[in-house]
């Protein structure tokens, strides 16, 4: 029904089978799944894994990593695209997120798409999935679908 979910309705057509997905995609899920079991989340105990592939073909990953002074806890995407771009990486091909929400996908919230679009040289794909083994339904989505008509310093 319309407006069900106030997150944005996920649009069928965009949830693939996870055995249909290239084996390359299926890795980056996996290394998010793998990154989410390091997730230090005392506060919330809300888990989140991502793995960023860059152009080069290399994976980073991330956790969420909280803090008692909530307001300094950085999401799984951002720990991830620091450690890309501190090690020199300036452009992302491929970003997978997982959470386990029962009855939603965990996106990247509105400050991680504004940090993953700053490297974002042409528009890349994001997976998004539960953090099972293996996740059954994937949903393919990219930047500019989640982060459309979005700002960037042009100099
Ligand atoms: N979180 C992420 O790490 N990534 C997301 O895409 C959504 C939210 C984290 C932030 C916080 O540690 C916890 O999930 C609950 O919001």
């Amino acid at each position: 029904m319309a407006g069900l979910f106030i997150n944005g309705a996920v649009d069928d057509a965009s949830v693939k089978a996870f055995d249909e997905l290239e084996n390359s995609v299926k890795s980056l899920i996996n290394a998010a799944i793998e990154a989410r079991k390091h997730a230090y989340c005392p506060y919330s105990k809300f888990a989140v894994g991502a793995a960023i592939q860059t152009d080069d073909g290399h994976i980073y990953t991330g956790s969420n990593i909280e803090n008692g002074a909530y307001s300094a806890s950085l999401c799984a995407e951002r720990v991830a695209v620091a450690k890309a771009v501190s090690e020199g990486k300036r452009q992302i091909a491929a970003v997978a997120v997982v959470g386990l929400q029962e009855n939603s996908f965990t996106t990247p919230c509105g400050l991680c798409r504004q940090f993953l679009m700053e490297f974002a040289k042409t528009d890349f794909p994001i997976y998004v999935a539960k953090p099972i083994n293996p996740p059954l339904r994937v949903l393919c989505t990219s930047i500019s679908q989640l982060l459309p008509k979005s700002f960037k310093l042009d100099f």
